[in-house]
């Protein structure tokens, strides 16, 4: 990973154009004029940051392509400032959805509906259901609501980070990820720290395809009928690249221990400290030398940490991330799906 070294200090007045940009009044309208004028400004919400463009404009939504190195037909979601916006968008609500939104937006929950017949095509990457999310971020919030007032309905947003990679929680991970290239507003560290529930809403039953900060089982009293967890999914879901088996990779190999055997390999020291991290919820042992972080042992404190302790355990110059398991159950659903992918 990049250095900051040779990186001007983004927020001196003569940095370039693009830089980080604080959340001020100004940074605010200076961003969504920038999205209204088809340009793409990444942006904070409470999961992660994305890599906003004008949801309708086909060409600013090309450009979001172009700079994540992602292939055109897997869909972006589009973030709206309230549940009023959904009909802009989507063609139908179904009752179940409509109560989900209720009780979970603004928030880390993204929705697959039927998507209005000639809008947004290339942001939903051709396919005829577009992902919709209100972020409740009151960066977001503003950010989108400013976008709202220039005519910009909608803000199609994947992650900030080039397709594969880990995604960002800070704004400054956005400033390497895109070399500087790509102006980001500063809301801070994310929250939540990894990316919203996907609920897909075309399939007959409500199906999640990417666990995050909900469980099954809150999503499913919010909706007033049974969410079915990932795993339920009997046919190919639609393209979805946190769906890829090998997804939110950091360049270090990556792998996954159980938390006892964790423990005993390094005890061992079977490998040379210097060439491993690790992450696990115990100390490190006397005389290990090389980088060792403690993982949180709550499941929304770990997801809040997760991609920034990979990130910056990688960008230690180690081979390899080696991480303790986390529990099984409902509540670690988003952090072991993380894992695996980044393991993969
Ligand atoms: O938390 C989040 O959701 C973050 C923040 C920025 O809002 N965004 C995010 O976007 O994670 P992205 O593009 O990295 O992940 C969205 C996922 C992708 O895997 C995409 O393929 C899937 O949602 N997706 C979007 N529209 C879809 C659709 N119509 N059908 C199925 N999957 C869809
Ligand atoms: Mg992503």
């Amino acid at each position: 990973m990049a250095g900051l070294g040779n990186v001007v200090n983004p927020l001196t007045p003569d940095a370039p154009a693009a830089a980080v940009w604080p959340s001020t009044p100004e940074g605010v309208a200076q961003a969504a004029q920038r999205w209204r004028a088809g340009e793409l400004v990444a942006f904070p919400t409470e999961t992660v940051y994305g890599l906003g463009a004008d949801a309708t404009q086909d060409a600013a939504v090309a450009k979001v392509f172009a700079a994540k190195g992602r292939p055109s037909d897997h869909p972006l979601i589009v973030h709206v400032a309230s549940a009023q916006d959904l009909p802009a968008f989507v063609r139908e609500v179904p009752p179940a959805v409509a109560r989900l939104v209720t009780h979970a937006w603004p928030g880390p929950l993204t929705l697959i509906l039927p998507r209005r017949p000639g809008v947004a095509q290339a942001a939903a990457g051709g396919q005829d259901s577009v992902g919709v999310r209100c972020p409740s971020h009151p960066v977001a919030q503003a950010l989108l609501r400013a976008a709202q007032t220039l005519g910009v309905a909608g803000v199609a947003g994947p992650s900030a980070n080039r397709f594969g990679r880990v995604s960002p929680t800070r704004a400054q991970h956005v400033w390497q990820e895109f070399n500087g290239e790509v102006p980001v507003v500063d809301g801070g560290d994310c929250e939540v720290g990894i990316e919203s529930t996907i609920v897909d809403a075309t399939r007959g039953a409500l199906v999640i395809l990417r666990p995050g900060h909900y469980t099954a089982a809150q999503l499913s009293e919010w909706a007033g009928e049974p969410v079915l967890a990932q795993d339920a999914l009997s046919q190919a879901a639609p393209k979805a690249s946190g769906t890829l088996a090998s997804h939110y990779a950091p360049q270090a190999r990556v792998r996954l221990w159980p938390r006892e055997r964790l423990m005993a390999l390094v005890t061992e020291g079977a490998t040379p400290p210097p060439e491993v991290a690790v992450w696990s919820p115990d100390p490190s042992p006397a005389g290990w030398l090389g980088p060792w972080r403690i993982q949180p042992q709550d499941p929304h404190d770990c997801a809040r940490v997760l991609f920034a302790t990979l990130r910056e355990l990688d960008a230690s110059g180690v081979r390899e991330i080696w991480v303790s398991e986390v529990p099984e159950g409902e509540a670690w659903a988003g952090v072991a799906d993380r894992l695996r992918r980044a393991a993969a």
